[in-house]
């Protein structure tokens, strides 16, 4: 109320000035006018007068003449009084009293002796006056003096009423003037603000009766509407994640594995079948050096996540056959059973041809999407041909895995960035399918995906899934966020769910896991196995740090190699006894800026070795090919501690890997902030990559840490990916699907 009150005062002082100065000049200038038109009217009777009354001069009889004369005119138009006075002492006057009491004789004399008009205002009686008076001649002699009398009143009236006037039209003015700004403030500031205030406190109640939907969205307090609803939705984010972890926490004794996922699913679903859909293969077949077939797991997050749970549930894998000796491998129907060893499910490749690759996996994807998602200042490119391939390999995979459709409803789970118009494709087809995207990377910003020229298409793609997830909330978030400023659709922020055309698509954070080696699955290390290969790398006696990754920008290789430099120079006592050996898997070796950035991590890394090696030892062991699972989990077992530097990730399943497989309770995690690992893996030592003072701390920390401390981290991380393991996500994952229909 304060607000409008001063609002409207200070609008009526401003009018009130505005109008006041407005009728001052209106009404000087009236005045002046009305003045000058009086004293010519003067002017004019007077010079008539004084024609008529100069003959009379002659004659004896000239008083009683020229009273006679000027009698006639008693009354006329304003004019209420005539003057003649002649020097030899005549006064006459009409009417008498202004003779009597001698009035205007000095302005008569004085127009007299000055031979020259005289012109005044004054008063008589109560009345406002106009004076004016000219010399009367005889024989071209000054004789006498002429003057007449007007009443001014009339010009005061006039003017007092052009006053009332304006004053009528300030209050007229003043009234609408304070109406409409009562309406405008009550329509787009206060009564909006009263609508939000209930709002948000119904949602502080918990009632969600009242949708932000339901709220206008007008005038300047859009932003501020806009602003406190993705507010109280990231508030409501926080309590959803808190209560659910709460439930988790509780529901901890009754752990996840694959045989009761097996049975969940089994009771859950039915006969519905599963298809996992995703570029990465599970199971690569390649000829080695001597032409001999080999099958390699690839490095690949999707892969750790994704294979326990097919083996877990049995269905269809389809992804792209990259592999040399791929083709050699599968049936007719471009299929094999998976794991080889073990088959418990199939995996169905799809062939694409070079340029498809190129356009669609190198360009589109891992030139444009993969840089435009992560933020490590590495430069998206899009460009239309690589478009046109994405477009074609998605079709491609959607007729693919179509073909393999039968009658029944079939849950489908669309793994990346890969396949971002897939779920459309499908859905068109095969409207009673549950689709599922799961995006295994970060979501930035609007400002930041508008980049992207096809935005428009690939949020519609998207949209053709019933259900959208990310890692972590605030990614949902982010994507909530670009559908609402991109799309013609309607966002429920209490729901976190998209209508577009009909059709609802939520969007919910599954954060992605590892299966956890169970008891009877771990493989701890023989000592003897473990000398072996200690022995192997030079390893006996050291302080050893374990890193494992693709070749990837987004990785922190670069500040990684640097803080363990660092850490050499500030702890010079670690020369000769750390060795960091980094189990890197070239990647996307094609696109140029993954050439640069493994020639750029070489030098750095020969530069650490040439300045604190020495023929025996080289701190930093860059162990650049592909690794066998086997061999990464010996590291993960030997570690004294695992450094995940990533500048941007998803989730980074390399962490949970680590923790999986230290049953002796020992080693340190040290785990980037820019990972979606660091929301869930509180008890890592936490950095920021960039910082490699910080890091290089880190890594001190960890070799100097106290062994009840190292268990006591380690066991609270163990405990948390245990209970939220693979088979978990999978269960949560697929059971918000079937409950989104
Ligand atoms: O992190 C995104 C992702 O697709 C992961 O799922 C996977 O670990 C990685 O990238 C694999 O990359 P690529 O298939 O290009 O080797």
């Amino acid at each position: 109320m304060k607000i409008t009150l001063r609002l409207i005062v200070s609008l009526l002082l401003g009018t009130a000035l505005v109008v006041f100065l407005f009728s001052y000049i209106q009404t000087q200038a009236e005045e002046k006018k009305l003045n000058e038109d009086l004293g010519l009217r003067a002017k004019l009777i007077t010079k008539s007068f004084k024609e008529a009354v100069e003959p009379f001069l002659d004659i004896t009889e000239r008083p009683d003449r020229i009273k006679q004369f000027i009698g006639k005119f008693k009354g006329h138009v304003r004019l209420i009084g005539i003057l003649v006075y002649l020097k030899e002492g005549t006064f006459v006057t009409v009417p008498d009293e202004l003779s009597q009491k001698e009035m205007f004789k000095n302005e008569l004399t004085e127009s007299i002796e000055k031979n020259e008009p005289i012109e005044s205002v004054g008063k008589w009686d109560d009345k406002k006056i106009h004076f004016y008076a000219i010399p009367l001649e005889k024989d071209s002699l000054i004789v006498g003096s002429l003057g007449v009398i007007h009443d001014r009143s009339y010009i005061i009236q006039r003017v007092m009423e052009s006053w009332k006037r304006m004053a009528v039209t300030f209050s007229i003015l003043a009234f609408i003037l304070s109406v409409t700004t009562l309406m405008i403030i009550r329509w787009s500031v206060t009564g909006p603000i009263a609508r939000i205030s209930e709002w948000v406190k119904k949602e502080r109640l918990g009632d969600t009766s009242l949708t932000p939907h339901q709220l206008p969205e007008q005038g300047d307090v859009k932003k501020l509407f806009f602003e406190i609803t993705r507010m109280a939705s990231s508030l409501k984010a926080a309590k959803l994640d808190l209560v659910e972890q709460t439930r988790l926490n509780q529901s901890g004794e009754s752990r996840w594995t694959k045989e009761r996922l097996k049975d969940y699913l089994r009771s859950k679903l039915g006969e519905a079948p599963l298809y996992v859909i995703a570029n990465r293969e599970p199971y690569i077949h390649r000829k080695n050096g001597n032409g001999k077939v080999e099958c390699i797991v690839p490095a690949s997050g999707v892969v750790t996540a994704l294979d326990p749970v097919l083996q877990a549930t049995g269905g269809v894998w389809v992804a792209h056959g990259s592999g040399n000796a791929d083709r050699e491998t599968v049936d007719k129907h471009n299929k094999l059973s998976v794991p080889p060893w073990n088959p418990t499910y199939s995996l169905k490749r799809v062939w694409l041809s070079e340029e498809e690759e190129k356009g669609y996996y190198y360009g589109f994807a891992n030139e444009g999407l993969w840089p435009l998602c992560h933020i490590a200042h590495v430069r998206p490119a899009f460009n239309i041909s690589d478009w046109d391939q994405y477009k074609g390999v998605n079709q491609k995979f959607a007729d693919s895995l179509l073909e393999e459709l039968d009658s029944r409803s079939p849950l489908i789970l669309i793994q990346d960035y890969h396949f971002a118009l897939l779920p459309k494709m499908i859905k068109e087809k095969r409207p009673d399918a549950k689709v599922a995207i799961f995006w295994h990377i970060p979501w930035p910003n609007p400002e930041a995906f508008g980049i992207c020229p096809w935005q428009e298409e690939i949020l519609d793609g998207m949209l053709g899934s019933d259900l959208i997830s990310f890692h972590t909330q605030f990614h949902c978030n982010n994507f909530l966020d670009t559908v609402d400023r991109v799309l013609e659709s309607r966002i429920d922020w209490t729901a976190f769910g998209v209508t577009r055309e009909g059709k609802t698509s939520y969007v919910r954070p599954f954060p992605i896991s590892v299966s956890f080696a169970s008891n009877e699955e771990k493989i701890i290390q023989e000592p003897q196995k473990k000398k072996e290969l200690l022995k192997k790398y030079g390893l006996e006696g050291k302080n050893i740090g374990i890193g494992v990754d693709r070749i990837d920008y987004t990785k922190g290789l670069l500040e990684r190699f640097k803080a363990i430099g660092r850490t050499l120079e500030k702890y010079p006592e670690l020369q000769g006894k750390l060795v960091f050996v980094e189990l890197g898997a070239p990647s996307r070796t094609l696109i140029p800026t993954y050439q640069n950035h493994l020639s750029e991590i070489e030098k750095l890394v020969s530069a650490i070795n040439s300045q604190y090696g020495s023929k025996d030892y080289q701190p930093i062991l860059f162990l650049k090919e592909h690794h066998h699972q086997k061999t990464i989990r010996q590291f993960y077992q030997i570690a004294d501690f695992c450094l995940v530097s990533s500048l941007h990730d998803g989730m980074n399943l390399v962490a949970k890997e680590f923790i999986s497989e230290r049953h002796d309770e020992d080693g340190v995690l040290i785990l980037s902030r820019f990972t979606g690992a660091s929301h869930e893996l509180k008890s890592a030592l936490i950095i920021n990559p960039y910082d490699i003072e910080e890091t290089a701390e880190a890594i001190h920390q960890a070799l100097s840490m106290l062994p009840e401390e190292k268990q006591e981290r380690m066991k609270r991380l163990r405990n948390q990916v245990q209970d939220q393991n693979i088979y978990r996500w999978a269960a949560e994952l697929i059971t918000e699907l079937v409950k989104s229909f």
